[in-house]
C-alpha cells in the first residue's frame, strides 16, 4: 500500500469537492487499519454564529450558582453587584453579574411568559437589570434548551423568541447562560444538540436585528457532553467542555486535565467554558486557588466568581484581583489558550485527572503548572515551547511575585514549586544568546552545520 504524502493547503487554496460532497483530500483511498465513520449527512448549519461580533474576549463576572443555588433574591444579587465595585473586582474588569438556575416561578404566566419568582424578586427583573447597569456592570440570565432547567422549572424549548424577547427587550439582560437539561423526546425534536442550541441562537439574532441592539451572549452549557468545543462557536461565545465544578482539588486538576486535550478550540468570540470559579469556596488552599485561577485564565476561560463577596477574604480578592494574569486573559491581540508542551509527570498525551499536563506555554507567555503533592523542582527547555526562538535569550518575570526572575539561556528551572502550586512566567525576547555555547543546537536532533557535520 502506498500513502500519498499529505500536503498542507494553502490558506487561499479551498479544497475541491468531490462528487459526494466531500473535500477529496479527505477520502480514504487504501484500507487502513481503524475504523472512520464518517456520517454521511447533507452538512448545513442549522444557523449561523447568531451573535457575531460580540464577547470577543473571554466573559468576566459574578454568578450566583457555585455560592448560592437556588437562594439567590435580588438582595444578595445587589450586595454582590456593589461588592464588585467597591472591592476593586469591577476595575480589573469583572462586569457581568448574571442570574443561575432558580430565579422564576415553577409555571408560566396566562400569556406563555417566564414569571421572575416575586419572592425572590419583589422589585421584578427590569428594576434589577436597571440596578445592575447603574453601577456600570451587565447582567446576565439563565435558562435551557430543554423543555425544563435542570431544577425544573420552565426552559425556553419553542419558546425561545418570546424568551429571548422577555431577557433582553423586556427585562434588559445582556447575556444568557443556556442549560441543556429536560431535553424533548427525539420524535418532538428530531434534531441533534446543535439543532437544539441553533433555535435559541436564531431567536437572539432575529431579535438583535429588529432591535437594533447587540445580541444576547450566548453561553453554551452541555457540559462536554457532545463535544461543543468542535461546533459551540457557531451558536455562541463559550461552551462548557466538563462537568460541574466542585471547590475541592481533584475537580480542578480534572477539568485542567480534559481542557489540556481541547485547549486549541478557544480563541476570539468562542471560548471553552471550564466553569464558574470556586476560589473562596470549599477548603481549596491558596496553592490550589492560585493554580485554579491561573489555567482558567491562561487556558482563557470566562472568568466568573462564583463566592459570595461579602466574606471574601483578602486572599480571594488578591487571587482574583490579579492584573498580570488577568491581562493575559484579556489579551486583545492574542487569542489563544496555553496548551501544554509537556506532560511531565505523565507521557504526553496521558489523560490523568488527579494529575494534569504539568508544563504549558502560549505566545506571549509561558507557564507551567505542578500537579505532584511534594514541592518540586521544574525544568524545562525554552524551545520545548514553539513559541520560544532558537539562539535568543529571555527575560523571565513571575506573574505571580511580580517580580523579575534573571535571564534564561535555553533552559529555566523553577525550585520548589508548591505542591499543586503553579508558576506562571512571562518570558520576553532578550536578544541573542550568548556566542560559543555548546552544542550549537539546544535541539540537538537533526543538528547540523552547513558543510554537513552533524551533531547528534
Ligand atoms: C447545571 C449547570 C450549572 C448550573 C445548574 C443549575 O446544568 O452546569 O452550572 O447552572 O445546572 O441548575
Amino acid at each position: 500500500m502506498t500513502i500519498e504524502p499529505s500536503r498542507a493547503p494553502s490558506m487561499s487554496q479551498t479544497p475541491s469537492l468531490s462528487e459526494t460532497g466531500f473535500p477529496k483530500r479527505w477520502m480514504s483511498t487504501g484500507a487502513p487499519a481503524f475504523v472512520l465513520a464518517l456520517a454521511l449527512c447533507q452538512v448545513s448549519f442549522v444557523g449561523a454564529n447568531a451573535s457575531e461580533g460580540v464577547a470577543k474576549l473571554p466573559v468576566m463576572g459574578f454568578n450566583t450558582w457555585n455560592a448560592y443555588q437556588a437562594g439567590l433574591p435580588e438582595d444578595i444579587v445587589i450586595k454582590n453587584a456593589n461588592l464588585m465595585v467597591s472591592l476593586g473586582l469591577a476595575d480589573a474588569g469583572y462586569n457581568y453579574v448574571n442570574i443561575d438556575d432558580c430565579y422564576a416561578a415553577r409555571q408560566r404566566d396566562s400569556a406563555g411568559d417566564i414569571v421572575a419568582n416575586q419572592t425572590k424578586f419583589p422589585s421584578g427583573m427590569k428594576a434589577l437589570t436597571d440596578s445592575i447597569h447603574a453601577l456600570g456592570l451587565n447582567a446576565g440570565i439563565y435558562s435551557d434548551a430543554g423543555w425544563f432547567t435542570c431544577q425544573l422549572y420552565p426552559g425556553s424549548y419553542q419558546n425561545e423568541e418570546r424568551d429571548a424577547k422577555l431577557f433582553r427587550d423586556d427585562w434588559g439582560f445582556d447575556y444568557l447562560k443556556y442549560d441543556n437539561c429536560a431535553v424533548p423526546f427525539d420524535n418532538i425534536t428530531r434534531q441533534n444538540i446543535m439543532g437544539r442550541y441553533a433555535r435559541m441562537a436564531n431567536a437572539i439574532s432575529d431579535l438583535s436585528q429588529s432591535m437594533g441592539k447587540p445580541p444576547l451572549i450566548l453561553s453554551l452549557c452541555e457540559w462536554g457532553r457532545e463535544q461543543a468545543w468542535l461546533w459551540g462557536r457557531r451558536y455562541g461565545q463559550s461552551w462548557r467542555t466538563t462537568d460541574d465544578i466542585t471547590p475541592t482539588r481533584l475537580s480542578v486538576a480534572g477539568i485542567i486535565n480534559q481542557n489540556s486535550f481541547y485547549s486549541w478550540a478557544s480563541d476570539f468570540y468562542g471560548h471553552n467554558d471550564m466553569d464558574m470559579l470556586e476560589i473562596g469556596n470549599g477548603n481549596l488552599t491558596y496553592e490550589e486557588s492560585k493554580t485554579h485561577f491561573i489555567a482558567w485564565a491562561l487556558m482563557k476561560s470566562p472568568l466568573l466568581i462564583g463566592t459570595d463577596l461579602e466574606v471574601a477574604s483578602n486572599q480571594t480578592i488578591e487571587i482574583l484581583t490579579n492584573r498580570e494574569i488577568i491581562a493575559i486573559n484579556q489579551d486583545p491581540v492574542v487569542g489563544t489558550s496555553v496548551t501544554p508542551f509537556r506532560w511531565g509527570i505523565n507521557p504526553d498525551y496521558v489523560s490523568n485527572d488527579t494529575h494534569p499536563a504539568q508544563y504549558w506555554s502560549g505566545e506571549s507567555q509561558n507557564g507551567t503548572i505542578n500537579t505532584l503533592d511534594e514541592p518540586a523542582t521544574m525544568f524545562f527547555n525554552l524551545t520545548e515551547s514553539p513559541w520560544i526562538r532558537a539562539g535568543r535569550q529571555y527575560s523571565v518575570k513571575d506573574l505571580w511575585a511580580h517580580s523579575d526572575n534573571g535571564t534564561a539561556v535555553r533552559n529555566f528551572t523553577a525550585r520548589d514549586v508548591p505542591p499543586h502550586g503553579v508558576v506562571a512566567l512571562l518570558l520576553r525576547d532578550a536578544g541573542d544568546e550568548p556566542e560559543g555555547l555548546w552544542p550549537p543546537c539546544a535541539v540537538t536532533e537533526w543538528c547540523i552545520s552547513q558543510s554537513g557535520v552533524r551533531i547528534d
